[in-house]
């Protein structure tokens, strides 16, 4: 494994003239194997005794899809008859189970990030997980970690955290935990640098008139790979994740799921991930290429969605009979699924799958794609358990308070309450109305895409407060609601005698494969969407107690409005899922005192960004180059640096009560001195033969579905046995150097079994703070601790640490945390390795990236 390093040279778009001078992806052979280290030894034991009894054909089996919609889940692996073991299911999303009925609706990423709570996020993940199992999933997709954020307006940041990869590492792993205890295999993806939808995939792109031939390349240098897109990944490796989706983006030209520099070296090698690579879905580009560059599973099987080919299936059967695999990289892919299979203890609490991604409908075909095997589909088990009461509580801890010169909380007094805009209301067509939710009508409580689920209900802010207020007001208030963003006079009107102006705006994002409105995926602006500025206008002109929800995915341009004196608060609620209203109303009305701190940062302009989403084939009908010349200054690291005064800054929001922070106390703790890490590895275990292509033939007997991807072969002569285009053949000419070699490989200097070197996790300070609430009523708060690393390229400062706690009226608590010696550490390039520089480093205490109180210099430690 030892190869010179070369970094990846990063160019602007200007000098992107012929392939040689492109960023450059280095080769990293061969694909690490499974060691079953720390706590996946058991499951590691288990894996390597199933994998051991199985033939090529069966394990060939475990790797590869059967296809698009020819089983229930939207991507499901063929089983192991003769042992009883179904295929595997793998389902979206990210926020609850896509493509299914009586499940829930939960709070996108996003607004789980806002909350800042880790409890919060693990208990979503047991819900999600729960329910995930009951339906029969063995592998939920999510949680995402990429896209990160570079791009403020990028289509999918909702589905994910926070553009701070600390931030997001913890939320990575709290939601990896939970799913993982429900028994279900979680998905941290999209590995790595998918930071937008345009050109993400470029048959898609072709789809929408771009001529190009090949997928975006995010060119991404080593050192910004490590210390930002990287880091929640080494989270989530941490917290145990089962399973890694690898992207369709390309990263320094190469395809993120051919990638052997980011799957072998970074994933596997560097952080020692145990579990197995599944690719997106279409974004397999290579029967031996990717098997040798790092992939486990080919998903949903197919080169392309529907069509009768893979690359894998009875190609890869092929590849290993023809020695072009070599049988332990194949045994490594069926240990890593079996390995994550048994760790999150899916023999002990399966159940197959017992809904359809396809249909609604009750009974269906079975091989939905090929109309065959007619059966009951849909069982439609209700799985939502009191999942509602999660929701609920993330929708509203999650609300951030903007601004408030009075507005709130609301007294339940107020003669006459109006509410203005679409936002507020039911999408007209039924919450589940459009595809995917592949539209914003109505309220909205989820972006558009793969990342969705679909509602079990939802309850818009309209009905919660019309509810409020006839239940719990006097008796003597009036409601009106206006939710046609057209009808601005019939606003003003009812805004002109209103007590309070509860005014609802919005703008949308999702996934490429779906445009609305013209935003293919990525926002078109940060603008809000259907006539939001001018709805916000007419309630302003009418209504002095005017307040402003807003629903969105990330930030929108506030700057012409939000300090209008007529304002009197702003509230951002995100997308929080199923029970939106009640959430929002639990805060507007005071009984939960909000303590959300936004994610993200709220510029006054686009460009104070930075880069714009790449949107114009920039190197003729190749793979368009997305540079990451910006390096880790994204969101507030960006606006810090350039000293750019936002809105709202990253980690801001009010509360109805006041806190003060005090009392900062520095210790330096005792910890062992950082080594690299060395040695090799041991040999790679093969665990079964072949054997030769006899045995390997179709069984006789097999019902054969149409266009199913099998394992085995047709017949004995290899060139003919897969009956289509000769994947897995004749590929011996470009089997990269090293990459079948199963001896022992050296160790590199800052892997480890669980994430990394393990010296990089060991806690070298400690910092306490005192917190006060100095207000009249109880609440919570979000103490955020920032470091300075105090290099000249660093960022001004960096979030290293945050808790939620909640402070009764006048009372105080202390605050503990730590810092680890990766949270004060850059990565070097030179030493492929994780160091504490000599510049002096300062610490910082408070509740926002910019309201810092307590700060002090940090002792020099290693
Ligand atoms: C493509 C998306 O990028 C991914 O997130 C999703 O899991 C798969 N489609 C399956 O729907």
């Amino acid at each position: 494994m030892k190869l010179g390093w070369l970094e990846a040279t990063v160019l602007t778009a200007a000098t992107v003239a012929n392939a040689k001078d492109l960023a450059y992806s280095p080769p990293y052979y061969p694909s690490p194997w499974a060691t079953g280290e720390g706590e996946w030894a058991e499951a590691y034991r288990r894996a390597v005794d199933f994998v051991s009894n199985l033939t090529l054909a069966e394990k060939v089996n475990l790797t590869t899809g059967a296809g698009w919609e020819q089983e229930h889940c939207v991507g499901e692996t063929g089983g192991i008859p003769r042992l009883g073991m179904w295929g595997m299911c793998m389902q979206d999303s990210p926020l609850g189970i896509r493509d299914s009925d009586y499940n829930s609706g939960f709070p996108a990423g996003v607004n789980v990030a806002a909350t800042w709570d880790k409890r919060l996020a693990y208990q979503r993940g047991v819900a999600m997980g729960e329910e995930h199992r009951d339906k029969g999933v063995d592998v939920q997709l999510g949680p995402v970690a990429g896209p990160l954020g570079k791009y403020p307006d990028s289509g999918r940041v909702w589905e994910g955290f926070s553009p701070d990869p600390v931030l997001t590492g913890v939320m990575m792993a709290e939601t990896i935990k939970g799913i993982q205890d429900a028994g279900v295999i979680a998905c941290a993806k999209h590995f790595i640098g998918n930071e937008q939808e345009h050109f993400r995939q470029a048959g898609e792109a072709q789809g929408y008139g771009y001529n190009i031939t090949e997928s975006v390349s995010s060119n991404i240098d080593d050192k910004t790979m490590h210390e930002l897109y990287l880091w929640p990944f080494v989270d989530s490796v941490r917290a145990g994740v089962g399973s890694v989706m690898c992207s369709y983006n390309q990263i320094n030209n190469s395809y993120g799921c051919s990638n052997s520099y980011t799957l072998n070296k970074l994933l596997k090698g560097e952080l020692g991930f145990q579990g197995f690579v599944m690719s997106d879905w279409g974004a397999h580009h290579s029967g031996v290429g990717d098997a040798l560059a790092g992939m486990d599973m080919s998903m949903p099987g197919d080169v392309v969605l529907g069509s009768p080919y893979s690359f894998w299936g009875t190609n890869l059967t092929v590849s290993v009979l023809n020695s072009t695999i070599p049988e332990w990289r194949l045994d490594d892919m069926a240990v890593r699924i079996m390995a994550a299979y048994y760790k999150v203890g899916r023999d002990r609490v399966r159940t197959p799958p017992n809904f359809s991604s396809w249909t609604r409908d009750e009974y269906g075909f079975e091989h939905y794609i090929v109309s065959e095997n007619y059966v009951k589909l849909n069982q439609r088990v209700n799985v939502q358990r009191d999942h509602a009461n999660v929701i609920r509580k993330i929708g509203s801890d999650s609300t951030v308070l903007l601004k408030n010169n009075g507005g709130l909380p609301l007294t339940h007094q107020e003669r006459l309450v109006a509410v203005l805009g679409e936002d507020a209301g039911s999408n007209a067509y039924g919450a589940n109305g459009c595809s995917d939710r592949g539209c914003d009508n109505g309220t909205l409580a989820m972006g558009w895409g793969s990342g969705t689920a679909n509602f079990p209900y939802l309850i818009t802010p309209e009905q919660a407060i019309q509810n409020e207020v006839l239940n719990y007001g006097n008796g003597q208030t009036n409601v009106f609601a206006v939710t046609d963003n057209g009808a601005l006079d019939q606003m003003a009107s009812v805004a002109s005698t209103a007590s309070v102006a509860l005014v609802f705006v919005n703008a949308d994002s999702g996934e490429g494969y779906i445009n609305v409105d013209g935003n293919m995926g990525d926002r078109k602006n940060m603008t809000l969407w259907k006539n939001g500025e001018e709805v916000i206008k007419t309630a302003t002109a009418n209504c002095n107690n005017t307040i402003v929800i807003m629903h969105t995915p990330g930030s929108v341009l506030v700057g012409d409005w939000y300090d209008n004196e007529n304002i009197t608060a702003i509230v951002w609620a995100g997308l929080p899922g199923q029970e939106s209203g009640r959430s929002l109303v639990d805060v507007l009305y005071g009984r939960i005192n909000p303590g959300g701190k936004t994610p993200f940062t709220w510029g006054k302009e686009r460009k104070d960004y930075g880069a714009a989403i790449l949107t114009v084939a920039n190197n003729g009908n190749g793979a368009p180059q997305d540079d990451f010349t910006e390096g880790n200054l994204i969101d507030y690291r960006r606006f810090d640096k350039d000293d750019v005064e936002p809105i709202f800054e990253f980690g801001f929001g009010l509360s109805y009560t006041k806190f003060e922070f005090s009392d900062l106390k520095v210790k330096e703790l005792s910890a062992d001195k950082y080594s690299a890490t060395t040695g090799k590895t041991k040999h790679a275990p093969v665990l079964g033969k072949a054997g030769k292509a006899s045995d390997n033939l179709f069984p006789s007997g097999i019902n054969r579905v149409r266009q199913y991807l099998y394992p085995w072969l047709n017949s004995t002569n290899l060139k003919d046995s897969a009956a289509d285009p000769h994947y897995g053949m004749d590929a011996k000419d470009y089997i990269p150097d090293g990459a079948t070699d199963g001896t022992p490989q050296e160790l590199l200097p800052a892997s480890g079994p669980s994430g990394g070197n393990a010296g990089l996790f060991e806690d070298l300070i400690q910092v306490t703070a005192t917190i006060t609430n100095t207000g009249s009523v109880a609440g919570d708060e979000v103490p955020q601790l920032y470091v300075s690393l105090g290099g000249e390229d660093d960022p001004v400062r960096v979030l290293r640490a945050f808790d939620r706690v909640t402070i009764g009226a006048g009372q105080e608590i202390q605050w503990t945390t730590t810092l680890t010696r990766r949270d004060l550490s850059n990565w070097d390039v030179a030493s492929q390795n994780w160091v504490i520089s000599s510049a002096q480093k300062k610490v910082y205490v408070g509740n926002s990236s910019r309201k810092l109180p307590l700060s002090a210099d940090l002792p020099s430690v290693q």
